[in-house]
Parts: C-alpha cells; structure tokens; sequence
C-alpha cells in the first residue's frame, strides 16, 4: 500500500513537471495606438475604464497575463481564452475591421454583456473588480448601441476602414 501510493505520488509529480514543458503563446504583440478602438471611434474616458478593467486581458494586446498563466495546465486554459477572444473582438485592432465588422461587433458588445456572458463568469471568479456594475452595463450598452446606430447610418463614412 505504502509502496503504491509512493509510486502515484512520484507519478503525479512527473506528469506535473512534464506538462509545463509545453508552454502556450503568452505574447503581446506591440499596439499600434493609431489601430486602437480608442483613436477611430468616439470613446469617452469612463467607456474606456471599463473596457480597461474588464475586458482588456482577452480582448486587446495588453493581457496581463496572471501567475498561474505560467503553470501548466491553467496556463493553457488562460492562453486559450486570450486566443479566442483576441480573434472574436480585439480593441488594439479595431481599426482593421471593415465597417460592417464593426457596425456587428459593438451589436455584440451590447448583446454579450446584457446576457451575462461577458466578462466570462470563470474570469470573474478569479477577478471580482472586474465585474460589471448595474451602472458599468448601463454606460456600455447606451454607448455600443449609439456607435452601432452613428456607424450604421447609410452616409457614415467614419467606420470605414482607412
Ligand atoms: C477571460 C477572458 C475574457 C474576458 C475578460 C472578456 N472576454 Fe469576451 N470573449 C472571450 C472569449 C474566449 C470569447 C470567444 C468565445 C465566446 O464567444 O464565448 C469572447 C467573445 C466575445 C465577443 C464576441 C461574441 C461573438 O459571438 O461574436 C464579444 C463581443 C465579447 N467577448 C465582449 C467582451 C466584453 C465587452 C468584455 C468586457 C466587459 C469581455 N468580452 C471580457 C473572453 C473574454
């Protein structure tokens, strides 16, 4: 008995040590400040705030990537979602979406956070202040919704892609 349970001890903590061998992409590439959702739409400081605070570390070049990023297999989940979330919105970029992108991006925006789904729930977990408050949601759904309906005029040109 003894014997076994020292070989699965030993066993835990080769397997353990192994699987941080491969470690994910951590990189944030450099922001182009002229790129940045921040210099192509209209965004006020405290829309800003929040986006900084609660949705920069998936969706932007400037994750702050946590410690236990650095520990397989968490390591993988984070880079996973970081991944994920830079394809499906990121605020470093925006300006690389064409106008049509944007017009259904700041759509989802609004959607994603009314539902709940944004921030995701296992981030806020780990990160309570970045919890959207009753007048956080408020701020940035009113905001997406007036961008939405400025880009989505017939004449705008200012979402087009430059
Ligand atoms: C912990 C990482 C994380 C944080 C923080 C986060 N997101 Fe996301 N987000 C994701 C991932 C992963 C996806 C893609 C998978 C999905 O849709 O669930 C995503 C998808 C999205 C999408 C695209 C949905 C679609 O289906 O097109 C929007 C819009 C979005 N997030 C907005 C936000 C906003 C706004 C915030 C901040 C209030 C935020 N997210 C915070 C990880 C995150």
């Amino acid at each position: 008995m003894k014997k076994s349970l020292k070989w699965t001890g030993i066993t835990i903590l080769v397997v353990g040590l192994g699987i941080q061998l491969r470690q994910p992409d951590r990189t944030n590439p450099s922001v182009d400040e002229s790129k940045t959702i921040y210099a192509s739409m209209k965004v006020p400081p405290e829309v800003k705030a929040v986006f900084e605070r609660s949705c920069n570390d998936c969706h932007s070049h400037q994750t702050r990537w946590p410690w236990y990023s650095y520990i397989a297999p968490a390591s993988w989940l984070v880079a996973d979602d970081v991944k994920q979330g830079r394809q499906k919105l990121n605020l470093s970029t925006w300006a690389d979406y064409r106008k049509n992108r944007k017009v259904n991006r700041l759509e989802e925006i609004g959607d994603q956070i009314k539902n709940k789904e944004m921030p995701l729930p296992k981030y806020l977990l780990l990160h309570p202040s970045a919890q959207l408050s009753a007048s956080d949601l408020e701020l940035i759904t009113q905001w997406a919704e007036k961008e939405h309906d400025r880009l989505a005029e017939p004449d705008s040109t200012e979402g087009e892609k430059k």
